[in-house]
């Protein structure tokens, strides 16, 4: 009696997927990417935050992103986390970031040229940051945690 022919319940189509699963991309790192994968859980999918919680990450950025004391700032609080209270656009935010130090030098210069910048839409008037700076402005302020990094924010104007 023959056997019945065995029936294969997975075509092969279903192979082709684990192509299509391949890494993507190599180079610099792309700052959007840096945001959705570490930043956007709090800070929100457009870094418009949350009130009372996590503060959005706006026309700040750019601001400090303009003066020596603010660059020093922002790759501080990326990289020693932020401790303490704060206040933007006139709400009060008394919260703590953790560090986020398992980002290399290149991706903490693409997040923050992402947030300078709008969120990539307006790169006018920003100088960009490169992982040589992130890597000297660590240097100088090695072994601090988050209260030292938050006494580093500069004042912003009303
Ligand atoms: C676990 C939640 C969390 C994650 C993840 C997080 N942050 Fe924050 N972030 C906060 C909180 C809370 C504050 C406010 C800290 C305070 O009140 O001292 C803050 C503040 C900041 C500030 C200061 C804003 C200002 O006006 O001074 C910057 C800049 C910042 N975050 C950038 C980032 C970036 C970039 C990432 C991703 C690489 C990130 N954060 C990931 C919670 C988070």
């Amino acid at each position: 009696m023959p056997r019945a022919a065995s029936r294969h319940p997975f075509p092969p189509l279903f192979c082709g997927a684990a192509l299509l699963a391949a890494p993507i991309g190599h180079g610099a790192p792309a700052g959007a990417d840096v945001f959705s994968a570490h930043c956007a859980v709090c800070h929100g999918l457009k870094a418009e935050g949350i009130p009372g919680s996590f503060p959005p990450l706006g026309g700040q950025i750019k601001t400090f992103s303009a003066l020596p004391a603010g660059r020093d700032y922002l790759v501080m609080a990326v990289s020693a986390g932020l401790i303490g209270g704060l206040t933007v656009a006139g709400a009060s935010y008394q919260g703590a970031m953790p560090p986020q130090n398992m980002l290399s030098e290149a991706q903490v210069a693409a997040v923050l040229n992402y947030l300078a910048s709008g969120l990539g839409k307006d790169k006018s008037g920003t100088r960009a940051f490169d992982a040589a700076e992130v890597t000297a402005v660590r240097a100088r302020h090695a072994g601090i945690t988050g209260p030292a990094a938050l006494a580093l924010r500069p004042a912003l104007p009303d």
